[in-house]
Protein backbone atom coordinates (compact mmCIF):
# COMPACT_ATOMS: atom_id res chain seq x y z
CA UNK A 1 0.00 0.00 0.00
CA UNK A 2 1.34 3.11 -1.19
CA UNK A 3 1.06 5.99 1.64
CA UNK A 4 -0.93 8.70 1.48
CA UNK A 5 0.75 12.18 1.78
CA UNK A 6 -2.02 14.48 1.06
CA UNK A 7 -6.05 13.61 0.74
CA UNK A 8 -8.02 16.26 -0.59
CA UNK A 9 -11.56 15.67 -0.21
CA UNK A 10 -14.51 16.98 -1.77
CA UNK A 11 -12.54 20.48 -1.87
CA UNK A 12 -14.66 23.33 -3.58
CA UNK A 13 -13.71 26.73 -4.19
CA UNK A 14 -16.50 29.92 -5.30
CA UNK A 15 -15.08 32.79 -6.52
CA UNK A 16 -16.74 35.78 -5.96
CA UNK A 17 -16.45 39.04 -8.02
CA UNK A 18 -16.51 42.23 -6.60
CA UNK A 19 -19.57 44.90 -7.98
CA UNK A 20 -17.95 46.99 -9.68
CA UNK A 21 -21.55 49.43 -9.33
CA UNK A 22 -23.42 49.76 -6.53
CA UNK A 23 -26.57 47.47 -6.76
CA UNK A 24 -24.58 45.26 -9.64
CA UNK A 25 -25.06 41.59 -9.19
CA UNK A 26 -21.60 39.84 -7.90
CA UNK A 27 -20.63 36.83 -10.12
CA UNK A 28 -20.05 33.41 -8.28
CA UNK A 29 -17.36 31.48 -10.09
CA UNK A 30 -17.27 28.02 -9.24
CA UNK A 31 -13.53 27.37 -10.01
CA UNK A 32 -13.46 24.19 -7.74
CA UNK A 33 -16.04 21.67 -7.62
CA UNK A 34 -16.18 18.51 -5.02
CA UNK A 35 -12.70 17.64 -5.85
CA UNK A 36 -11.75 14.04 -4.56
CA UNK A 37 -8.01 13.49 -4.63
CA UNK A 38 -5.04 11.91 -2.98
CA UNK A 39 -1.37 12.15 -3.60
CA UNK A 40 0.66 9.73 -2.65
CA UNK A 41 4.18 9.89 -0.97
CA UNK A 42 7.30 9.55 -3.58
CA UNK A 43 5.04 10.07 -7.02
CA UNK A 44 4.50 12.71 -9.26
CA UNK A 45 1.28 13.59 -9.90
CA UNK A 46 0.34 15.36 -13.15
CA UNK A 47 -2.58 17.37 -13.10
CA UNK A 48 -3.63 18.99 -16.92
CA UNK A 49 -6.82 21.03 -18.23
CA UNK A 50 -7.68 23.71 -20.69
CA UNK A 51 -6.60 27.24 -19.15
CA UNK A 52 -9.46 28.60 -16.30
CA UNK A 53 -10.05 24.62 -15.34
CA UNK A 54 -9.19 25.31 -11.26
CA UNK A 55 -5.37 23.99 -11.69
CA UNK A 56 -3.81 26.76 -10.41
CA UNK A 57 -6.90 27.16 -7.86
CA UNK A 58 -5.87 23.74 -6.64
CA UNK A 59 -2.50 24.81 -6.28
CA UNK A 60 -2.99 28.02 -4.18
CA UNK A 61 -5.83 25.58 -1.47
CA UNK A 62 -2.72 23.01 -1.44
CA UNK A 63 -0.24 25.34 -0.64
CA UNK A 64 -2.85 27.78 1.88
CA UNK A 65 -2.62 30.87 -0.56
CA UNK A 66 -6.84 30.44 -0.78
CA UNK A 67 -9.19 29.24 1.70
CA UNK A 68 -11.75 26.43 0.32
CA UNK A 69 -15.79 26.98 -0.15
CA UNK A 70 -16.06 23.57 1.47
CA UNK A 71 -14.17 20.71 1.88
CA UNK A 72 -10.97 19.88 3.54
CA UNK A 73 -7.24 18.86 2.62
CA UNK A 74 -5.99 15.96 4.81
CA UNK A 75 -2.30 16.10 5.97
CA UNK A 76 -1.58 13.16 8.74
CA UNK A 77 -4.90 13.07 8.91
CA UNK A 78 -5.74 16.60 10.20
CA UNK A 79 -6.94 19.35 8.35
CA UNK A 80 -4.94 21.46 7.00
CA UNK A 81 -7.60 24.62 7.47
CA UNK A 82 -7.74 24.08 11.20
CA UNK A 83 -4.35 23.96 11.96
CA UNK A 84 -3.04 26.27 14.66
CA UNK A 85 0.03 28.31 14.40
CA UNK A 86 2.54 25.32 15.28
CA UNK A 87 0.99 23.03 12.28
CA UNK A 88 0.87 25.70 9.85
CA UNK A 89 4.24 26.81 10.35
CA UNK A 90 5.45 23.33 9.92
CA UNK A 91 2.89 22.20 6.97
CA UNK A 92 4.37 25.55 5.48
CA UNK A 93 7.87 24.51 5.76
CA UNK A 94 7.10 20.74 4.15
CA UNK A 95 4.80 21.83 1.39
CA UNK A 96 6.68 24.12 -1.37
CA UNK A 97 4.92 26.11 -4.29
CA UNK A 98 7.26 26.48 -7.55
CA UNK A 99 5.66 29.25 -9.69
CA UNK A 100 5.11 29.65 -13.72
CA UNK A 101 6.77 32.87 -14.18
CA UNK A 102 10.49 33.23 -11.87
CA UNK A 103 10.86 36.51 -12.97
CA UNK A 104 7.12 37.98 -11.47
CA UNK A 105 7.75 35.88 -8.09
CA UNK A 106 10.99 36.91 -7.56
CA UNK A 107 12.15 39.88 -6.15
CA UNK A 108 13.64 42.02 -8.33
CA UNK A 109 16.00 43.94 -5.61
CA UNK A 110 17.38 40.99 -4.25
CA UNK A 111 20.07 39.26 -5.32
CA UNK A 112 19.24 35.17 -6.00
CA UNK A 113 21.64 33.83 -2.64
CA UNK A 114 19.26 36.71 -0.60
CA UNK A 115 16.20 35.47 -2.63
CA UNK A 116 16.67 31.62 -1.77
CA UNK A 117 18.04 32.52 1.67
CA UNK A 118 14.45 34.14 2.83
CA UNK A 119 12.84 31.20 4.13
CA UNK A 120 14.94 29.81 6.23
CA UNK A 121 15.42 33.41 7.86
CA UNK A 122 11.68 33.54 7.68
CA UNK A 123 11.54 30.03 9.57
CA UNK A 124 14.08 31.04 12.34
CA UNK A 125 17.13 29.58 10.80
CA UNK A 126 19.42 31.86 12.98
CA UNK A 127 22.88 30.68 12.17
CA UNK A 128 23.49 33.09 9.54
CA UNK A 129 27.07 31.50 8.01
CA UNK A 130 24.77 27.78 8.28
CA UNK A 131 22.20 29.72 6.04
CA UNK A 132 25.32 31.04 4.07
CA UNK A 133 26.57 27.50 3.28
CA UNK A 134 23.22 25.95 2.37
CA UNK A 135 22.49 28.42 0.02
CA UNK A 136 25.58 27.76 -1.91
CA UNK A 137 25.14 24.66 -1.73
CA UNK A 138 22.32 24.04 -3.08
CA UNK A 139 22.70 26.53 -6.05
CA UNK A 140 24.94 24.45 -7.21
CA UNK A 141 22.57 21.20 -6.94
CA UNK A 142 20.28 23.24 -9.31
CA UNK A 143 22.78 23.72 -11.30
CA UNK A 144 23.69 27.60 -10.47
CA UNK A 145 27.21 28.84 -9.21
CA UNK A 146 28.68 29.82 -6.81
CA UNK A 147 29.74 33.32 -8.20
CA UNK A 148 26.36 33.99 -9.50
CA UNK A 149 25.19 34.34 -5.45
CA UNK A 150 25.31 37.74 -5.99
CA UNK A 151 23.73 38.51 -9.21
CA UNK A 152 19.84 39.77 -9.49
CA UNK A 153 17.07 38.32 -10.92
CA UNK A 154 17.62 40.44 -14.12
CA UNK A 155 20.94 39.01 -14.84
CA UNK A 156 19.78 35.74 -15.29
CA UNK A 157 18.01 33.85 -18.20
CA UNK A 158 14.65 32.94 -17.85
CA UNK A 159 15.86 29.18 -17.35
CA UNK A 160 18.47 30.30 -14.55
CA UNK A 161 15.32 32.25 -12.64
CA UNK A 162 13.24 28.88 -12.62
CA UNK A 163 16.66 27.28 -11.29
CA UNK A 164 16.55 30.59 -8.51
CA UNK A 165 12.64 29.69 -7.92
CA UNK A 166 13.74 25.92 -7.48
CA UNK A 167 16.35 26.67 -4.57
CA UNK A 168 14.02 28.62 -2.95
CA UNK A 169 11.51 26.26 -2.60
CA UNK A 170 13.65 23.74 -2.33
CA UNK A 171 16.04 25.42 0.99
CA UNK A 172 13.63 24.48 3.85
CA UNK A 173 13.69 20.39 2.40
CA UNK A 174 9.91 20.05 1.55
CA UNK A 175 8.30 16.83 1.57
CA UNK A 176 5.75 18.29 -1.23
CA UNK A 177 6.54 20.38 -4.59
CA UNK A 178 3.51 22.21 -6.20
CA UNK A 179 4.59 23.13 -9.41
CA UNK A 180 2.05 25.43 -11.29
CA UNK A 181 2.96 25.17 -14.83
CA UNK A 182 7.08 25.67 -13.90
CA UNK A 183 7.73 25.65 -17.65
CA UNK A 184 5.21 27.23 -19.53
CA UNK A 185 7.14 30.55 -19.48
CA UNK A 186 10.77 29.39 -20.86
CA UNK A 187 11.80 28.60 -24.56
CA UNK A 188 10.82 25.28 -25.64
CA UNK A 189 14.83 23.96 -25.74
CA UNK A 190 14.97 25.29 -22.40
CA UNK A 191 12.15 23.15 -21.10
CA UNK A 192 13.61 20.01 -21.15
CA UNK A 193 16.82 20.87 -19.02
CA UNK A 194 14.09 22.50 -16.15
CA UNK A 195 12.33 19.58 -16.49
CA UNK A 196 14.90 17.03 -16.27
CA UNK A 197 16.27 18.94 -13.10
CA UNK A 198 13.12 18.45 -11.51
CA UNK A 199 13.34 14.81 -12.36
CA UNK A 200 16.80 14.68 -10.55
CA UNK A 201 15.75 16.62 -7.36
CA UNK A 202 12.98 14.74 -6.85
CA UNK A 203 15.46 12.18 -6.08
CA UNK A 204 17.54 13.17 -4.75
CA UNK A 205 15.76 15.02 -2.30
CA UNK A 206 13.12 12.28 -1.73
CA UNK A 207 10.44 14.88 -3.21
CA UNK A 208 6.76 13.89 -4.07
CA UNK A 209 5.21 16.51 -6.76
CA UNK A 210 1.86 17.79 -7.53
CA UNK A 211 2.74 19.09 -11.39
CA UNK A 212 1.05 21.43 -13.26
CA UNK A 213 0.60 21.63 -17.36
CA UNK A 214 -1.52 22.65 -19.74
CA UNK A 215 1.08 20.54 -21.99
CA UNK A 216 0.31 16.85 -22.43
CA UNK A 217 3.85 15.95 -23.53
CA UNK A 218 4.84 17.79 -20.24
CA UNK A 219 2.88 15.80 -18.09
CA UNK A 220 3.59 12.08 -19.59
CA UNK A 221 7.05 12.64 -19.45
CA UNK A 222 6.60 13.63 -15.92
CA UNK A 223 3.95 11.83 -14.15
CA UNK A 224 3.46 8.53 -12.29
CA UNK A 225 -0.27 9.37 -12.57
CA UNK A 226 -2.55 11.58 -14.52
CA UNK A 227 -5.76 13.46 -13.31
CA UNK A 228 -7.76 15.62 -16.00
CA UNK A 229 -9.34 18.07 -15.05
CA UNK A 230 -12.26 19.86 -16.25
CA UNK A 231 -14.18 22.72 -15.80
CA UNK A 232 -13.08 22.54 -11.61
CA UNK A 233 -13.86 18.60 -11.70
CA UNK A 234 -11.67 15.92 -11.76
CA UNK A 235 -13.10 13.91 -15.03
CA UNK A 236 -10.25 11.04 -15.13
CA UNK A 237 -7.41 9.91 -13.42
CA UNK A 238 -5.28 6.73 -13.24
CA UNK A 239 -1.93 6.02 -14.27
CA UNK A 240 0.29 7.66 -16.79
CA UNK A 241 0.14 5.05 -19.32
CA UNK A 242 -3.87 4.04 -19.13
CA UNK A 243 -4.45 7.65 -19.83
CA UNK A 244 -2.44 7.70 -22.77
CA UNK A 245 -3.08 4.53 -24.01
CA UNK A 246 -6.23 4.29 -23.31
CA UNK A 247 -8.76 7.61 -22.19
CA UNK A 248 -12.09 6.62 -20.95
CA UNK A 249 -13.24 10.19 -20.47
CA UNK A 250 -14.72 11.91 -23.43
CA UNK A 251 -12.36 14.71 -22.81
CA UNK A 252 -9.82 13.40 -22.29
CA UNK A 253 -9.90 11.67 -25.84
CA UNK A 254 -10.51 15.05 -27.01
CA UNK A 255 -7.41 17.04 -25.23
CA UNK A 256 -5.01 13.97 -26.40
CA UNK A 257 -7.07 13.67 -30.25
CA UNK A 258 -6.26 17.99 -30.19
CA UNK A 259 -2.57 17.41 -29.62
CA UNK A 260 -0.58 17.77 -32.41
CA UNK A 261 2.38 15.06 -30.94
CA UNK A 262 -0.63 12.13 -30.35
CA UNK A 263 -2.19 10.12 -32.98
CA UNK A 264 -6.03 10.68 -33.55
CA UNK A 265 -7.26 7.95 -32.78
CA UNK A 266 -10.91 8.93 -32.75
CA UNK A 267 -13.40 9.60 -35.43
CA UNK A 268 -16.36 10.54 -33.56
CA UNK A 269 -14.01 13.04 -31.42
CA UNK A 270 -12.56 14.68 -34.55
CA UNK A 271 -15.84 16.32 -35.73
CA UNK A 272 -16.55 17.89 -32.02
CA UNK A 273 -13.13 19.54 -31.34
CA UNK A 274 -14.25 22.77 -32.25
CA UNK A 275 -16.02 23.54 -28.71
CA UNK A 276 -14.85 25.38 -26.06
CA UNK A 277 -14.64 25.12 -22.30
CA UNK A 278 -17.27 28.07 -21.53
CA UNK A 279 -19.17 27.65 -18.33
CA UNK A 280 -21.08 24.32 -17.00
CA UNK A 281 -24.64 23.93 -17.76
CA UNK A 282 -26.74 24.27 -14.85
CA UNK A 283 -27.89 20.56 -14.89
CA UNK A 284 -26.09 17.41 -15.71
CA UNK A 285 -22.86 16.59 -17.06
CA UNK A 286 -20.49 19.35 -17.61
CA UNK A 287 -19.16 18.19 -20.09
CA UNK A 288 -21.92 17.51 -22.62
CA UNK A 289 -22.23 20.24 -24.42
CA UNK A 290 -18.96 19.25 -25.96
CA UNK A 291 -19.06 15.48 -25.69
CA UNK A 292 -19.29 13.15 -29.09
CA UNK A 293 -21.07 10.80 -27.05
CA UNK A 294 -23.63 12.57 -25.26
CA UNK A 295 -26.91 10.36 -24.20
CA UNK A 296 -30.24 11.85 -22.72
CA UNK A 297 -29.15 11.13 -19.26
CA UNK A 298 -26.46 12.97 -19.18
CA UNK A 299 -28.27 16.42 -19.05
CA UNK A 300 -29.81 15.50 -16.16
CA UNK A 301 -27.34 13.83 -13.90
CA UNK A 302 -23.40 15.43 -12.70
CA UNK A 303 -21.49 11.80 -13.10
CA UNK A 304 -19.52 11.50 -10.00
CA UNK A 305 -16.20 9.90 -10.37
CA UNK A 306 -16.42 6.49 -10.22
CA UNK A 307 -13.94 3.70 -9.64
CA UNK A 308 -14.12 1.59 -13.06
CA UNK A 309 -11.01 -0.61 -12.35
CA UNK A 310 -8.49 -0.41 -10.02
CA UNK A 311 -6.68 3.32 -9.50
CA UNK A 312 -8.94 4.32 -12.58
CA UNK A 313 -11.62 6.87 -11.64
CA UNK A 314 -13.47 8.60 -14.65
CA UNK A 315 -16.55 10.72 -14.36
CA UNK A 316 -18.78 9.49 -17.18
CA UNK A 317 -21.66 8.08 -16.93
CA UNK A 318 -20.23 5.63 -20.17
CA UNK A 319 -16.81 5.16 -19.13
CA UNK A 320 -15.76 1.87 -20.30
CA UNK A 321 -18.56 1.59 -23.01
CA UNK A 322 -17.97 3.98 -25.68
N1 LIG B 1 -8.98 35.63 -7.50
C1 LIG B 1 -9.94 35.27 -8.36
N2 LIG B 1 -11.12 35.92 -8.39
C2 LIG B 1 -12.11 35.57 -9.23
N3 LIG B 1 -12.02 34.56 -10.10
C3 LIG B 1 -10.89 33.86 -10.13
C4 LIG B 1 -9.78 34.17 -9.26
N4 LIG B 1 -8.78 33.30 -9.51
C5 LIG B 1 -9.22 32.48 -10.48
N5 LIG B 1 -10.48 32.80 -10.85
C6 LIG B 1 -11.31 32.09 -11.86
O1 LIG B 1 -11.40 30.75 -11.45
C7 LIG B 1 -11.33 29.88 -12.56
C8 LIG B 1 -10.15 28.93 -12.39
O2 LIG B 1 -8.95 29.66 -12.47
P1 LIG B 1 -7.50 29.02 -12.31
O3 LIG B 1 -6.52 30.12 -12.30
O4 LIG B 1 -7.51 28.09 -11.15
O5 LIG B 1 -7.38 28.17 -13.68
P2 LIG B 1 -6.11 27.44 -14.32
O6 LIG B 1 -6.56 26.07 -14.68
O7 LIG B 1 -4.94 27.59 -13.43
O8 LIG B 1 -5.89 28.26 -15.67
P3 LIG B 1 -4.52 28.58 -16.47
O9 LIG B 1 -4.19 27.33 -17.25
O10 LIG B 1 -4.89 29.70 -17.37
O11 LIG B 1 -3.47 28.93 -15.47
C9 LIG B 1 -11.22 30.77 -13.78
O12 LIG B 1 -12.52 30.95 -14.29
C10 LIG B 1 -10.68 32.06 -13.22
O13 LIG B 1 -11.09 33.15 -14.01
MG1 LIG C 1 -3.04 28.42 -13.67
Amino acid sequence: MQKVLLEVKNLSKIYETVAALAGAKKRLIPALSNVDLQIYKGETLGLVGESGCGKSTLAKLITLLEKPSSGSILHEGQNIFSYGKKDLKSYRRRVQLVFQDPYSSLNARRSAAAIIEEPLIIQGQRDKQKRKQDVLKLMEQVGLTRQQANRYPHEFSGGQRQRIGIARALILRPELIVADEPVSALDVSIQAQILNLLKRLKNDFGLTYLFISHDLNVIRHMSDRVAVMYLGRIVELADNRDIYDNPLHPYTRLLLSAAPSYAVFDDKIMTRITGEAGTAPENGCSFQNRCAYKRESCSLLQPPLKEIAPGRYCACHWAGES
